[in-house]
């Protein structure tokens, strides 16, 4: 079975979501332990709730990215994970990290990349006039909110909302599309072909809703 390691950084929404799809029989992998880098990431609570062992590796008490990425990979490793899931991590990685998890890192983020990596992507997406907005999980790469693309989820943007209400309709597909993707990945059901993601079960279909 699978071993996933989840990192979060506060809430731990998508990290809930993945829990439950492993709990409903959707998700073949054993949710091992949940790392933040923040002892007070609500998500923490949720986890040892659940039964998952939780670790934090504070970033502030590391001299700089290098020594605490260093570190966050020990905690990480102890686990012996065979995939690394970065649920509202928001710690920029240095490349000895990604390299070390290559094939193995994925992340989610709140656009539909590679439009809008980094922060306040709603608001851009507003800002830019966007019709369809979204949510992308990808494996990650050196280059922030960058890698090869797994799963999206688009919605349309409705004439007069705020930033609010679409991340909260964009959060509502990431509970949807993380866990599926996550799901792809424990099958064996994702190829990595010069940077593009197939995924081999031919009913497998993106998120778009209506
Ligand atoms: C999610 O919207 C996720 O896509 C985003 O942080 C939020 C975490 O929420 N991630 C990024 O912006 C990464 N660049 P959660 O803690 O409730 O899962």
């Amino acid at each position: 079975m699978l071993r996933i390691v989840v990192l979060i950084s506060g809430r731990g929404s998508n990290m809930e979501a993945l829990i439950r799809a492993r709990a409903a029989g959707d998700l073949p992998a054993d949710i091992v332990a949940v790392i933040s880098n923040r002892a007070d990431a609500a998500g923490l609570a949720t986890a040892a709730a659940s039964g998952i062992a939780t670790a934090v590796v504070p970033h502030g008490a590391f001299s700089d990215r290098a020594a605490f990425d260093a570190e966050l990979a020990r905690a990480i490793d102890a686990f012996r994970p065979g995939l690394v899931v970065l649920a509202g991590f928001m710690r920029i990685l240095t490349p000895a990290f990604v390299t070390h998890y290559a094939g193995r890192l994925m992340n989610i983020h709140p656009s539909l990349l590679p439009a809008f990596p980094g922060l306040r992507t709603h608001e851009r997406a507003l800002e830019a006039g966007c019709k369809v907005h979204g949510a992308t999980v990808h494996f990650v790469t050196a280059d922030l909110d960058h890698g090869p693309i797994i799963a999206q989820a688009a919605v349309p943007v409705r004439p007069g909302e705020d930033a609010a209400q679409l991340a909260k309709r964009v959060l509502a597909l990431e509970h949807v599309v993380y866990p599926r993707a996550v799901a792809w990945f424990a099958r064996g059901e994702l190829v990595v072909e010069n940077g593009v993601v197939r995924v081999t079960d031919p009913a497998a279909r993106q998120l778009v809703m209506a």
